[in-house]
C-alpha cells in the first residue's frame, strides 16, 4: 500500500460491514439479549466472556480485555497488518480500495468537510421546523400528509424556509465554508452577480443518508402543488444517485437482520410505510433501479420486491427492473414484482388499507420467473409456431445473461415446455450453437466440490464472476453417478420423495455427495410443499446446508433423464441406492463375523454363523 488508506474509506467500510457477520464466521456466537456472546478467540476459556455488540459494532472480552471494531478483530484474529485487514473486509463488502490517485484519496479533507457541512445543514433544516417564522405552513403540510412527529424525527425531516439565503447566512461564515456548501450542492452560484443563493427554498427537506447515517444529499418537496415537485441535490463527491437508496440506512438501523427489502418510488412512500411499521422499504432517487442498487441490496437481503404503480409507466418500469435484476440474481436469492391498483402508491394505499393489507400484497407478489414469462408472452400468440419462436427469441438472450443457477435452468426448462422445443432446437434457432457446444466441455464429470469452493458462489460480486455463455443441460446421462442422479432428479421434481420409503443413514454410503442427498431427503420429507426456491432460501440460513449449495447448483446442471421418464428413473435409482446400503450392512456383518469368531463360545459361534448365513441368503435373493 503506497499511501495511507483514507479515513473516509475506512468509515464507509465499517458502515457497510456488520461486525456480527464477521465474527460469527469465526467464533460460535449466541444471542444474549441485545448482544452476542461466545468463547473468546484470544485466550483460553471454558465459559464465554467474549461479547459482540451489533449496536456499537464493537467486540469486547471481559476475560482478557481484547476489544475493538471489525477491522481490529481481523488484524488480531487473522494476524494481518492493518491494510490487509481493510482489504479483506473491503472484498467482503464489495468495495474497491480507492486507488492512490482517486479523488477520494487526493481530496480526503474535502470529503470530510462536505459530510460535516451536510450534517449541519440537516440540523439547520430540522431546527427550522421548530423555529422558523414560516414553520406553520410546513407543519400543516406534514400533518395533511398524515405524518406525525415521531416519524419526522426518525427520518430527520426538516424545513428549508422561504428566502434565498437562509442556509448560506447560517453556515457560510467563511469563504471555505461557502466553498464546501457550493461543492456539496447546497448553494448555487449566480454567475452574473457572482453571488451564492440557497438551492432549497420553502421546501420540506428529506436528508438522504448513507449506510453509516451520514447525510450525503437532500430531497426537497414543495408544500402543496407546484413545480418541480421534488428537487434533489445534484451529483456531488458524496452523492451518486445511481448508487444510493433512500431509506436504506433507516431500514438497517431498525433491524439488524432484514430478510427482505421492498423498492418503492418515492420518499413519501418509504416514510409512510415506516409509519405503518413496514420498516424495510427503500426508494431510488428519481432514477430507475440500477445494477449497483441491486448488488448492494442483495448483499443485505436474499429477497427484493419491486413495487410499481399499476399504470403504464409502472409496467414499463417493471420491465426495465426485470432486465436489470436477471443478470444479478443467484441461487438463494429472489426477486418479486408487486403491482399496485391504478391510481395508488404505497403511501396512499397503506394509509387507506393499513399494514396487514399491504403486507399481504407483498407476500402475494409475483416471483421473477413468473413475471418474466407472463410479460414476455403477453402480446404473443403462443398457440402459433411463429409466436413461440418469437417468444423464445426474446426470452433466451435474457436467460442467457443470468448467473449459472438452478433458476436459470428451471427457466430454460420452462421455455422448452412452453414452446415444445428442446433446448438444442432452441439453441440452434438462436444461433447459440457455438456456446452451447462449448458448454458441454465445461465441467469434468463427478467433480467433487469441497468446502473451500463454497464461498465463491455467494460472496462474489456479480461483475467479476466467471459466467458460462449459455449452459443448457448436458446429455451425458450415462456418466452421472447414482447419487448425483438422485440429487438432480429430486431437485427438478421434489415430490418424487413422497413415492419412496426411507433409507436409513444415506450419508454413510461411501460415495461422493451422499451427505447432500441425505440432507435433501430430510428437507423435503419435512417440507413436502417447498419449491426449490424455498429450499434454497431456507438452506442459506443453516451453515451445514448452505455449505452444500454450490454442489447442489453444479449437480443440478447434470441432466439425469433426457426422455422425461424421470419418475421411473428415480424409483429405479432409489432401489439401487437401497441395495448399496444393504451391501454396506452386509459388509458390516461380515466384519463382525470375523471378530465374533475369536470371542465366542462354540455354541454362540454356531448361532451367529447361522444368522449371518440367513441374512446373506436374503441379500442374495434381493440381488437376483
Ligand atoms: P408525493 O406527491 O409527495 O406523494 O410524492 P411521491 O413520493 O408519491 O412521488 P412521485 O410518485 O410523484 O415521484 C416519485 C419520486 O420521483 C419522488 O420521490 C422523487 O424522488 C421523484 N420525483 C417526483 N417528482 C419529481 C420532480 O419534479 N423532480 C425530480 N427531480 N424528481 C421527482
Ligand atoms: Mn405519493
Amino acid at each position: 500500500m503506497a499511501s495511507r488508506i483514507p479515513q473516509s474509506f475506512i468509515d464507509d467500510l465499517l458502515a457497510r460491514t456488520d461486525i456480527v457477520d464477521i465474527i460469527e464466521n469465526r467464533v460460535n456466537l449466541k444471542k444474549t439479549g441485545k448482544n452476542y456472546s461466545g468463547l473468546c478467540p484470544f485466550h483460553k476459556e471454558k465459559t464465554p466472556s467474549f461479547s459482540v455488540s451489533p449496536d456499537k459494532q464493537f467486540y469486547y472480552c471481559f476475560g482478557c480485555g481484547a476489544g475493538g471494531n471489525a477491522i481490529s478483530f481481523i488484524t488480531e484474529h487473522e494476524n494481518l497488518p492493518f491494510p490487509q485487514a481493510v482489504e479483506e473486509l473491503a472484498k467482503l463488502a464489495g468495495l474497491d480500495l480507492p486507488k492512490d490517485d482517486s479523488p477520494q484519496r487526493k481530496n480526503e479533507h474535502l470529503y470530510l468537510a462536505q459530510f460535516k457541512i451536510l450534517d449541519l445543514a440537516a440540523a439547520f433544516y430540522q431546527s427550522q421546523l421548530k423555529n422558523s417564522t414560516a414553520k406553520h405552513s410546513a407543519i400543516s403540510y406534514l400533518k395533511s400528509r398524515g405524518l406525525d412527529g415521531a416519524i419526522a424525527k426518525r427520518f430527520a425531516i426538516g424545513f428549508a424556509p422561504p428566502g434565498w439565503d437562509n442556509l448560506i447566512k447560517t453556515l457560510g461564515m467563511t469563504d471555505t465554508d461557502q466553498a464546501h456548501l457550493e461543492r456539496s450542492g447546497m448553494v448555487i452560484r449566480h454567475e452574473e452577480k457572482d453571488s451564492l443563493y440557497d438551492r432549497f427554498r420553502d421546501r420540506i427537506m428529506f436528508p438522504i443518508r448513507d449506510m453509516r447515517g451520514r447525510v450525503i444529499a437532500f430531497g426537497g418537496r414543495i408544500l402543496g402543488d407546484g413545480k418541480p415537485k421534488y428537487l434533489n441535490s445534484p451529483e456531488t463527491d458524496t452523492f451518486h444517485k445511481g448508487r444510493e437508496l433512500y431509506g436504506l440506512y433507516e431500514a438497517k438501523k431498525n433491524s439488524r437482520k432484514l430478510d427482505k427489502i421492498i423498492i418503492v418510488e418515492g420518499y413519501m412512500d418509504v416514510i409512510s410505510l415506516a409509519q405503518f411499521e413496514i420498516n424495510y422499504s427503500v426508494a431510488t432517487l428519481g432514477t430507475s433501479t440500477s445494477l449497483q442498487h441491486l448488488e448492494r441490496l442483495y448483499k443485505i437481503v436474499p429477497e427484493v420486491i419491486f413495487c410499481f404503480d399499476g399504470d403504464k409507466a409502472g409496467l414499463k418500469a417493471a420491465k426495465r427492473a426485470l432486465e436489470t435484476v436477471m443478470p444479478v440474481i443467484r441461487d438463494g436469492q429472489q426477486a418479486k414484482f408487486l403491482f399496485l391498483p391504478e391510481g395508488e402508491d404505497p403511501d396512499t394505499l397503506v394509509r387507506k388499507q393499513g399494514r396487514q393489507h399491504f403486507e399481504a400484497l407483498i407476500k402475494s407478489a409475483t416471483p421473477m420467473s413468473e413475471y418474466f414469462f407472463n410479460s414476455l408472452s403477453e402480446n404473443i400468440d403462443m398457440e402459433s409456431i411463429d409466436g413461440r419462436a418469437i417468444f423464445s427469441s426474446q426470452a433466451l438472450p435474457l436467460i442467457q445473461q443470468m448467473q449459472p443457477s438452478l433458476l436459470q435452468q428451471m427457466m430454460h426448462d420452462r421455455i422448452s415446455e412452453v414452446t415444445g422445443l428442446s433446448i438444442e432446437q432452441l439453441a440452434s434457432s438462436n444461433q447459440l450453437h457455438e456456446q452451447y457446444d462449448n458448454s458441454y466441455q465445461q465441467m469434468p464429470e463427478q467433480q467433487h466440490f469441497t468446502q473451500s469452493n463454497r464461498q465463491t458462489s455467494y460472496s462474489r460480486p456479480a461483475h467479476n464472476s466467471p459466467r458460462t455463455a449459455y449452459s443448457p443441460r448436458k446429455k451425458r446421462t450415462a456418466n452421472i453417478t447414482l447419487v448425483n442422479r438422485l440429487i438432480s432428479l429430486l431437485l427438478h421434481h421434489p415430490h418424487l420423495i413422497t413415492l419412496v420409503d426411507d433409507i436409513s443413514d444415506i450419508a454413510q454410503i461411501d460415495e461422493a455427495n451422499t451427505d447432500v442427498l441425505a440432507l435433501l431427503v430430510k428437507y423435503w420429507r419435512s417440507h413436502p410443499k417447498a419449491s426449490i426456491g424455498q429450499m434454497l432460501i431456507d438452506w442459506q440460513d443453516n451453515p451445514e446446508q448452505a455449505s452444500k449449495l454450490l454442489i447442489i447448483s453444479e449437480v443440478s446442471r447434470l441432466n439425469p433423464c433426457p426422455d422425461n421418464n424421470f419418475q421411473q428413473m428415480f424409483l429405479d435409482s432409489w432401489d439401487k441406492l437401497k441395495e448399496r446400503k444393504n451391501d454396506l450392512i452386509y459388509r458390516d456383518l461380515k466384519n463382525q463375523q470375523t471378530s465374533l469368531k475369536s470371542n465366542l463360545t462354540t455354541q454362540a459361534k454356531q448361532q451367529a454363523k447361522l444368522y449371518i448365513e440367513q441374512i446373506a441368503a436374503q441379500h442374495k435373493k434381493k440381488q437376483q
